[in-house]
């Protein structure tokens, strides 16, 4: 889709040609030149677009206002343009600021993603998209295009309905990363999960007909450290809520709860393609929760890995009984640190919208890592607290906890619910995506993809 291409002259190149406005460069001078306006005439919005009436061998020029770049909107805006376009264009790099080569060529990726696979009467079209680029640029490029197209695999996975992705599906997938060099993957079948007494995982797949997968990826960039970084998943690849059923309003778009699966394995493909120097792995526990002969109940106890009993109030509450035996494999596996990425509360959504990721956590300077990473991607994490009262609220008549704390502050509640499955001495960020990985029109976001990719490069 993206080529790279050495050479470029505006005055002969026939493709369209997209450029910066920066009147200064010789090459957008030379264009505006052939056009016989101003770039002020020429520039009005963040993406422009002319036709050049024979001025040039180019059939059209498209403008960028290079002032906008630095606004995700205003940039978003102009990749888009830029994506719509439906004959071949050159993009000339060289008059696009250097330090905004990579997210400029990360938006323009994200623009160009459509999940149209199942639209048989869609028109096909491609646009071969060249960027005209000197060596020195070359690994901004990458990195830039590295990212977008993680962030896009990511999208790939949450809009996928479950009929066509389950946790055997979804294993397949991560398995096909062992292509990225120093990435190994391992999947444990149902036996294997039984034989780690993974109970609470088990728990939430005994309605399914489709077996669970454990999935682990692991990247291995600094083989001289014992430090790794594990990265959970929630993976429920449908959730129905189980005999806590949800109801005709909640159950549609429970494909996408299994975003924080589709996040990690982003992540640790971007970060193993850009070469990170860090040893960073991901888990995920896949299922679907449903109904079904042999399902949990409420009042059911199940027993977790770590061998702490859990009443189940809610069958709903599935994401983070999950969680509990993925948290736990990987510490057996040697996480030194641990962020868990989930779509696992409505209550989150309910107090920061669509608009923020919640983070919680027990160790602040970590904390402060992944904040200034999400900074640095451009993406909205917020940290929301854990307190003593919400782990009262999980407080069990009849075992170690509960799964739900009944209606106040439930996504501080989920978190406490996940910290008692952390070891004390490990560094751990719970970041809750169930408001922000996916949009009923816009679908899958990929969000997060670009920040846990910015904690390792
Ligand atoms: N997958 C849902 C959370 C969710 C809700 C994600 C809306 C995306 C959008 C999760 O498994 C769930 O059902 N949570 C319950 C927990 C409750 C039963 C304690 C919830 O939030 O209602
Ligand atoms: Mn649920
Ligand atoms: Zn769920």
């Amino acid at each position: 889709m993206f080529t790279h291409q050495k050479q470029f002259d505006p005055l002969t190149e026939q493709r369209i040609i997209v450029l910066g406005d920066d009147a200064s460069h010789p090459h957008v001078n030379a264009v505006a030149g052939a056009l016989g306006d101003t770039i002020e005439e020429l520039v009005t919005a963040p993406f422009n677009r002319h036709r050049t009436f024979g001025k040039l061998k180019a059939k059209e020029v498209v403008f960028i206002r290079l002032s906008d770049l630095a606004k995700p909107k205003q940039r978003m805006e102009a990749a888009k343009g830029v994506a719509g376009l439906t004959s071949d264009a050159i993009i000339a790099l060289d008059t696009f600021p250097p330090e905004r080569i990579a997210e400029w060529m990360e938006t323009l990726v994200r623009a160009s993603y459509r999940f149209d696979k199942f639209k048989t009467d869609d028109e096909e079209h491609t646009t071969n998209f060249f960027y005209a680029a000197t060596t020195e640029v070359t690994e901004q490029v990458h990195e830039g295009i590295v990212i977008g197209e993680a962030a896009n695999h990511t999208r790939d996975l949450v809009n996928t309905p479950y009929n066509y992705l389950n946790a055997t599906d979804l294993a397949q997938y991560a398995t096909a990363l062992e292509a990225i060099d120093n990435v190994k993957v391992s999947v444990l079948d149902k036996p294997a999960c039984e034989a780690l007494n993974m109970g609470a995982f088990l728990g939430v797949n005994r309605g399914s007909i489709d077996e669970p997968t454990l999935i682990h990826v692991e990247y291995t960039g600094d083989p001289g450290s014992k430090d790794i970084t594990a990265l959970v998943g929630k993976g429920v690849m449908y959730d129905t809520g189980g005999y806590s059923l949800k109801t005709v309003q909640g159950m549609p778009s429970m494909k996408m709860d299994m975003g924080g699966a589709a996040t990690v394995l982003g992540a640790i493909e971007a970060i193993a393609r850009l070469k990170a120097k860090a040893n960073v792995s991901v888990v995920i526990a896949a299922t679907d929760n449903r109904i079904g002969d042999h399902a949990t109940v409420p009042d059911d106890i199940l027993t977790s890995a770590k061998g702490l009993t859990i009443e189940i109030i809610s069958t709903d509450a599935e994401g983070r009984l999950t969680l509990a035996d993925a948290l736990w494999f990987a510490q057996e596996k040697g996480a030194t640190r641990l962020i868990d990425v989930a779509t696992l509360t409505g209550a989150v959504v309910g107090a920061l919208g669509k608009t923020y990721t919640g983070a919680f956590s027990n160790d602040d300077a970590f904390t402060k890592d992944v904040l200034n990473a999400a900074k640095n991607a451009g993406e909205n994490v917020w940290r929301m607290p854990i307190h003593e009262e919400y782990h009262d609220a999980l407080k069990s008549e009849v075992a170690d906890m509960k799964n739900s704390g009944g209606r106040l502050a439930g996504a501080s509640v989920a978190a406490a619910f996940l910290e008692k499955f952390v070891d004390d001495a490990r560094p751990w960020v719970h970041l809750d995506i169930a408001g922000t990985a996916y949009g009923e029109k816009e679908g899958a976001t990929g969000t997060l993809v670009k920040t846990l990719t910015k904690l390792f490069v």
